[in-house]
């Protein structure tokens, strides 16, 4: 018999990934994937971009690079970073591949088996995985429509305050709950961290996609707020150009981040030059503004559409966040409803989601599911929300 280690043994196919699957099939309506929608990429960008290279940054494009990134693309994100107010005194920036990756690293270079990693609950499916595959022990800590449960959080910390070693929060539009934390609870939570020796893990990739102007100072990052306290900031252009250049990056106290490049040196030795030319370009050529202007709109149609579709068709005792950026809105269901069962149901008819219980740090609560507004054409959204409003009714 293969004898796998003990992290392989502890690998679950992740819920999402499968779900991913469904995406692809055009005839299911799929709300499961975090992801834009394919029509919305830049891609007269990518072009004109790519064909406006030299030779000499073409070689460089197809060429190993360092490991922390593309010198140029750090100077340019650096510039990026500082324009959101995060200051970079004491700080390193790398690029990941992916803030998926990010994760990884600094999960690697924090977590022995046993040790305790506080998530919000809900929490990104990735980042649950990551942890658990260093086998952490999740702690989860609920999040209401403001944030983060202060007291339940003081609680947690305090209760296991000697086998903590990280915090992972993702404050701003929320995956999978698509909810903010106000000013206030930010403050309070800073507050509470202010005192803690942990490391803190603020996972950011939604905060550009606000759909509303006068809501832009909602996103700003804790790390802009707190400057001093040890915050792994991690980005990611998954969002704000395409998830397929697998690029983040990685920007924390120095100590820190200079352990995450040493493990990722072994890990991919860089992450893609030929993605990082382009991203440069991208930042440095004043892309990125437009494309978030012209995106910002077609994500809130998306997001309205499923809202007024909800109310209209969803039963009493069902509710959901109402996001005010972002990809998702999170539906909570009375209790005694399995989100599994409302899937089968929901896919039967040509409907797709991803349940709850695969953003359970714990694993266990599924009467949640967690609706992807991003990626779905606007004529489909109603006739999709029906067919789940549906499956949820049959089992109400
Ligand atoms: C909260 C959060 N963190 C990290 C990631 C991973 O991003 P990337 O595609 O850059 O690895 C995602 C992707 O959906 C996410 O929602």
């Amino acid at each position: 018999m293969i004898d796998f280690s003990h992290t392989a043994k502890n690998m679950r196919s992740s819920e999402i990934r499968r779900l991913m699957k469904l995406a692809a099939d055009p005839s299911i309506i799929s709300f499961a994937g975090g992801m834009p929608s394919n029509d919305l990429f830049p891609i007269a960008v990518v072009d004109e971009l790519y064909n406006g290279l030299d030779n000499k940054t073409k070689q460089i494009a197809l060429q190993y690079g360092p490991t922390p990134g593309y010198p140029p693309l750090l100077e340019e994100l650096k510039k990026y970073l500082i324009s959101r107010g995060i200051s970079l005194e004491g700080q390193e920036l790398i690029i990941t591949t992916g803030a998926q990756q990010a994760l990884n690293l600094v999960a690697k270079v924090f977590i022995n088996p046993g040790d305790c990693v506080v998530a919000e609950y809900p929490s990104f499916i990735g980042a649950i995985a990551a942890f658990k595959s260093y086998d952490a022990e999740l702690l989860s800590v609920p999040l209401d429509r403001d944030g983060i449960d202060i007291d339940a959080l003081k609680a947690t910390m305090q209760a296991n305050a000697a086998r903590i070693k990280m915090l992972y929060l993702n404050p701003v539009f929320q995956n999978p709950a698509g909810i903010t934390y106000s000013d206030e609870r930010k403050k309070q939570l800073i507050e509470v961290l202010k005192n803690t020796p942990y490391c803190i893990i603020e996972d950011d990739p939604y905060s550009e996609l606000y759909f509303d102007d006068a809501d832009m100072q909602k996103c700003t990052p804790l790390k802009t707020m707190a400057p001093d306290l040890p915050i792994c900031y991690i980005g990611t252009f998954a969002k704000i150009f395409g998830p397929g250049l697998r690029l983040g990056w990685l920007l924390g106290p120095k100590d820190i981040v200079d352990k995450c490049e040493l493990a990722k040196q072994s890990m991919d030795a860089c992450s893609s030059t030929f993605t990082q030319v382009l991203a440069y370009e991208y930042l440095s050529k004043g892309k990125l503004a437009p494309y978030l202007a012209w995106l910002r709109p077609i994500y809130k149609r998306r997001a309205t559409l499923m809202l007024d579709a909800l109310k209209a068709n969803m039963p009493p005792g069902v509710t959901w966040t109402i996001p005010q950026g972002g990809f998702y809105v999170w539906v909570t269901m009375p209790s005694s409803i399995n989100a599994t069962d409302v899937l089968n149901k929901a896919l039967a008819k040509g409907a797709a989601f991803v349940i709850g219980n695969a953003f359970d740090p714990q694993g266990v609560k599924n009467n949640t599911m967690r609706l992807a507004f991003s990626f779905t054409a606007e004529e489909k959204i109603a006739k999709g929300i029906a067919i789940i409003a549906d499956a949820v009714r049959e089992l109400v």
